[in-house]
């Protein structure tokens, strides 16, 4: 009982100042440490397969320190597949440590841990000494990201790949066909490409390539391409499969006309057949996503014929059909896996008939949400336990991304779902999230992630420039504010297109302010548990700067105005009205702290 106990505390205690992202299933504190101040060596005992070998030269490149034997029992698939085991074991001694698992997979799993344990700042001394026994809650633990409405080239792709293994997501989920463009080269049908994209596609030598390098990491590349609706950058080159008789042509703004292959059209099937023939030579995966979302000229009875001929067109290519949730449909065989978005109602009547099913209601990282909201969605479900939930994925639409902003649209935040599909149900601490959040912030960013340069970049481009205006001040305001959602920016410019560049303030701010959550979480200590003289002088730093600060912008005028108000202690009715509310398309992040604050008159 005692020992128990002993362990119980050193697992927590080690949890309490752990930086790993995700927490890992089990962690137990050892005896010493692995001293740091030698080069890292890495040694693959036994098996050596060419996938754990590229990965170890990474790690060798990224630095550490002490000596990490790793062994793994089986190469894995050649094909990597739902169904591997991802499992590893690593343990850390003060004479080195060990990394065994089942296949490469693990390994690299483990690998990315042990390069997070060596970053740990509560350390200095070396690597504590640990047992950790560490396997995904889901093994289904994907990233959508949306080439179509903003084409992101194959560095920005690399980069994503990047960040997902360093966070154990295993899926990338490639949405390549939308209205506002087709980003794939085709042999067979070359029109998609030309009529379809602007010359802004990938080639096929450059899918290849991203899928060997998802592979070295790890990940699994599922396609996207949608169907029926949602087509017109199809049918601008191919508009005799359409309905109606157009004319069809891409899209630049968000929304217009259905544009939908007309389901009755024998050739439409041919059409599709000898080109998913094509894809399912380029796309080893064993799924293939083919859309189904938003059809709304078609009845339901019509999309589920169309999809069922589709299903059996993809089993001739040995594919499984995946689709978004409009494609449940009682007729559909049970194979299908259902991709829930319009909310987790979707997930559960997935379950219920008896399908798998992924979650993404909630983990839209376009809706521009807090990792905090994102983290607790949780898909639910017994993972293991017949077909059931699978896991989730976290998804970007590109409306108001772009190859500069991608990153910072992505990350951190993905990592709080991430956590959510790795790690036990029960890790769930927010702020506890949140301090290992910024700390994968900075990982990120040293293995070559842009979300900090590109807004540092951005926001001196903006400052140079005569709106908002030259000041040194722009980073401290840029720094509390936040984008507004998908539905605000188009309500504030509902003209924005694909052709509009995204280079303004709302373009550049990160989607979560970190200074707002540190700031929110200190006036909480302050207010409701410790209420130290520390507390208060550090928030005060803070209102000091804000109120002194400088820009020519009227997001600047009222977080002047809240941060001198909560310095004098004065309550203005106009002004805390006004922190309730966007200011254009941007929320001032720190108002709601600020207000409660000043709430509180203390
Ligand atoms: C979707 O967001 N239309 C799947």
């Amino acid at each position: 009982m005692r020992t128990l106990w002993v362990v119980a505390l050193s697992v927590l205690l080690l949890r309490g100042e752990s930086r790993l992202l995700p927490a890992p299933y089990s962690v137990h504190a050892g005896q010493g440490r692995m001293a740091a101040g030698t080069d890292l060596r890495v040694e693959v005992e036994g098996l050596h397969e060419p996938r754990l070998d590229a990965a170890v030269e990474r790690f060798r490149k990224r630095g550490g320190y002490g000596l990490l034997r790793v062994r793994i029992g089986s190469a894995g698939n050649a094909v990597q597949s739902l169904d591997e085991d991802e499992s590893y074991h690593l343990e850390v001694t003060s004479t080195g440590a060990t990394l065994t698992a089942p296949n490469p997979l693990g390994a690299m799993h483990g690998l990315e841990t042990f390069s997070q344990l060596a970053r740990e700042p509560a350390a200095p001394g070396g690597m504590e000494a640990v047992t950790i026994e560490d396997h995904p809650r889901y093994r289904w633990r994907g990233l959508m990201l949306d080439v179509s409405r903003h084409f992101i080239p194959v560095d920005g792709i690399h980069r994503t790949l990047e960040g997902m293994a360093a966070v154990k997501l295993n899926v990338f989920h490639w949405h390549l066909s939308d209205d506002q463009g087709f980003r794939v080269e085709s042999r067979r049908y070359p029109r998609l490409q030309e009529s379809g994209s602007d010359g802004l596609f990938y080639t096929r030598d450059q899918i290849r390539e991203v899928v060997q390098y998802a592979r070295d990491r790890g990940i699994r590349v599922v396609p996207e391409f949608d169907v029926p609706g949602h087509a017109a950058s199809w049918l601008a080159g191919y508009p005799e499969l359409g309905m109606g008789p157009g004319p069809f042509h891409v899209f630049r703004t968000w929304a217009g006309h259905d544009a939908v292959f007309d389901p009755a059209k024998p050739e439409v099937y041919e059409f599709l057949d000898r080109f998913l023939g094509e894809m399912a030579t380029l796309f080893p995966d064993a799924y293939f996503h083919i859309g189904g979302d938003e059809v709304s000229t078609l009845s339901r009875g019509q999309q589920a014929e169309f999809n069922r001929k589709l299903r059996k067109i993809l089993a001739g290519h040995a594919k499984q059909m995946e689709g978004w949730d409009e494609i449940l449909d009682p007729a559909l065989p049970n194979d299908v896996l259902i991709q829930s978005w319009r909310g987790a109602k979707a997930l559960a009547e997935t379950v219920r008939q008896g399908r798998p099913g992924i979650l993404s209601a909630g983990y839209y990282l376009n809706l521009m949400e807090p990792s905090s909201k994102m983290y607790l969605v949780d898909p639910g479900g017994e993972p293991g336990d017949g077909p059931g939930v699978l896991g989730g994925e976290t998804c970007l639409w590109t409306e108001f991304a772009s190859a500069e902003n991608l990153d910072s649209r992505i990350w951190p935040r993905a990592g709080a779902v991430a956590e959510r599909l790795w790690s036990p149900a029960s890790v769930r601490d927010i702020p506890d999230m949140h301090r290992r959040l910024a700390l994968l912030d900075q990982e990120l960013e040293e293995l070559g992630l842009q979300h900090n340069a590109n807004y540092r970049a951005m926001l001196r481009r903006l400052a140079d420039s005569p709106k908002p205006g030259d000041s040194p001040g722009l980073r401290t305001l840029a720094d509390v504010l936040e984008p507004g959602s998908l539905g605000l920016r188009r309500r504030v410019t509902p003209l924005a297109d694909q052709t509009t560049p995204l280079d303004r303030l709302v373009d550049a701010v990160r989607p979560e302010s970190v200074v707002a959550w540190q700031f929110s979480e200190l006036v909480d200590r302050y207010l409701h548990s410790r209420k130290s003289e520390a507390n208060r002088e550090e928030i005060n730093r803070w209102l000091r700067l804000w109120a002194a600060n400088r820009v020519n912008h009227p997001a600047n005028a009222l977080l002047v105005r809240l941060a001198t108000d909560a310095l004098a202690g004065r309550r203005n009715r106009q002004t805390l009205e006004a922190a309730k509310r966007p200011i254009g398309d941007l929320h001032l992040a720190v108002g709601p702290a600020l207000v409660k604050l000043i709430l509180a008159g203390k």
